[in-house]
């Protein structure tokens, strides 16, 4: 089957399965929460499922067991998994690159075997596990040195969007389990201030960089590696020959590498049908392996794996992935959910949400069905959030008494890290808050429960909860490497399930592509002047301003 027949090829919006849903939302009325719980008392227990380390409780959802059946049968019908086997299988899926989409291979087992273009990929990807894997033993005991000869202090990341989001986001979420003698930064910035106050108090001399970038063509991160390279040819007062142990590249273009001046000995190498947003379990990750060891980083990829293989063999009752990804289609498609909030209950998890919207907003924030075709239904949500309880001060009474529906997940874990000792404490009371935060959203506080406070009746309406604002709460013991990479697997296949079903291609980004080339052309109007031809009248005052402003 090639990829595009692995995939219904058909309008979403005219298979009787969508209509099927259509009708059924149409009964389910403004069915509530609290109806649905009190007509079913089995709910709370019947709505849950685990996968390795995640249980994943669903119950506050706005659904009944007939929309669950009826999303199952617009999966079936979408070809969800047929399109899932095709992308295990090595198919080009990637339609519009023509590319392969095995980021699952990254995490397969030593002795698996994932073909595509006739070859094996996983002796490759193990033989770069391993090189990263020495590398970063040489850097953990202090065996890598410097030009000088001095050990190295610091490792700084240079990437931007899949090459910066994943390790940097991975590195706060692990550093429990990171060498802390070691300090890790990430630029990603081409606004002059990020490297700078990366670079600032540092010793070019113990200072390693990691200049990571699938086409090593990235404006970003080639600007912010030359500042880097001449920042620390200056402050070594070396030339050329000091680069060698101060610079590694992770690329799949080993060209522009080269001609970058970085040995290619110390290029680690991916592939392309890895995508950027889905390559931190890739050479990517190096400056997270170097953070936490080898070791630590084949736990994660074998929580990543382990959420693979659930995806591909679950049954589609039991299969979470498919199950998120059906929900998030349900809200978008029959409540006109825009959003899509992500809420840990982690400080660790600081980051989580802003790596999750690159996997999620590049991937699915598409208009044109996978045939070219505009889409009359909706893709990607808008995703977002920041970790509880801080949310709760800010942005949370608009998902309380907002006119918007957010669905949105909760994620918390049930002991938290050891080295915090006395401040373990606070653990319950920071749980007690992610509970409560699902039950308020799910069953609200009606008119009558605020007037049997006492309340007055004038302020009765402002005091009203009106609940129904529906929450996937996941729920591990710890947050491990393991844990962190089934989390990431899952979220992946989400997204993949809403764009298979949403016929769109979640492997391309070509939206990202008229921002950059328009950028090109402008800056030698800002910097010399120069006539850009086309250039709007709004923009044309806009950088006629600019240059004033700069005294040009
Ligand atoms: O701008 C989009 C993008 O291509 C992302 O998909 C990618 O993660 C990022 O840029 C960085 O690209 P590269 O790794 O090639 O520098």
């Amino acid at each position: 089957m090639n990829a595009a027949g692995a995939t219904f090829g058909g309008r979403l919006d005219r298979l009787p399965e969508w209509a099927a849903l259509a009708e059924h939302r149409e009964r389910l009325g403004d069915v509530g929460l609290r109806e649905l719980f009190d007509a079913d008392p089995g709910r709370g227990e019947r709505y849950r499922v685990q996968v390795g380390d995640l249980y994943l409780d669903y119950g506050k959802h706005l659904v009944t067991d007939e929309t669950l059946t009826l999303l199952r049968a617009l999966a079936e019908a979408t070809g969800v998994g047929a399109l899932r086997d095709a992308m295990f299988r090595g198919e080009k899926i990637n339609t519009t690159e023509d590319r392969a989409v095995l980021h699952t291979a990254l995490r397969a087992p030593r002795d698996a075997v994932v073909e595509t273009d006739g070859r094996n990929v996983v002796p490759a990807v193990h033989a770069v596990l391993d090189r990263m894997g020495a590398f970063a033993g040489q850097v953990r005991s202090g065996a890598w040195t410097g030009h000088t000869g001095r050990r190295i202090r610091t490792v700084v990341n240079i990437g931007i969007g899949g090459s910066d989001l994943g390790p940097a986001m991975a590195y706060e979420v692990l550093r429990p389990y990171t060498a802390r003698e070691l300090d890790f930064r990430f630029v990603s910035n081409v606004d002059g201030a990020d490297l700078h106050e990366a670079l600032r108090d540092l010793d070019p001399a113990e200072t390693l960089f990691i200049v990571a970038s699938k086409t090593f063509t990235t404006i970003e991160t080639i600007t912010n590696a030359r500042a880097a390279r001449d920042w620390l040819l200056r402050g070594l007062d070396a030339g050329a020959e000091a680069v060698a142990r101060h610079f590694v590249a992770v690329s799949t273009n080993a060209d522009e590498v080269a001609a970058f001046g970085i040995d290619p000995a110390n290029m680690f190498e991916f592939w392309d049908w890895v995508g950027g947003r889905y390559s931190y379990d890739s050479a990517i990750g190096l400056s997270l392996m170097t953070a936490v060891g080898p070791e630590r980083f084949r736990e994660m990829l074998d929580g990543f794996h382990l959420v693979d293989e659930h995806f591909r063999t679950a049954p589609p009752e039991e299969n979470a992935p498919l199950l998120m990804g059906l929900l998030g289609v349900w809200y978008g498609a029959f409540f006109d959910a825009q959003a899509h909030a992500v809420l840990p209950y982690s400080h660790y998890l600081a980051r989580f949400t802003a790596y999750l919207q690159q996997l999620d907003m590049e991937s699915n924030g598409k208009s044109v069905d996978r045939e070219g075709r505009p889409v009359t239904w909706q893709t990607g949500p808008v995703v977002w959030g920041t970790p509880g309880t801080n949310g709760q001060h800010a942005y949370f009474q608009l998902l309380h008494q907002g006119t918007k529906l957010v669905p949105a997940d909760l994620i918390g874990f049930a002991e938290p890290v050891a080295e915090l000792g006395p401040l373990r404490d606070q653990h319950d009371l920071l749980m007690a808050n992610l509970f409560a935060q699902g039950q308020a959203l799910a069953f609200g506080k009606t008119a009558e429960e605020v007037r049997a406070e006492g309340i007055a009746e004038e302020q009765v309406p402002h005091r009203t909860f009106p609940g129904n604002r529906p929450t996937t709460t996941i729920l591990a013991t710890a947050l491990t490497p393991s844990v962190l990479g089934q989390l990431i697997a899952l979220y992946e296949h989400k997204v993949f399930t809403q764009g298979a079903v949403w016929n769109i291609d979640s492997f391309d980004q070509w939206g990202v592509e008229l921002g950059k080339v328009l950028a090109k052309r402008i800056e030698p109007a800002l910097t010399e002047g120069a006539d850009v031809p086309g250039l709007d009248a709004s923009t044309s005052s806009l950088v006629a301003r600019y240059r004033a402003l700069r005294g040009r």
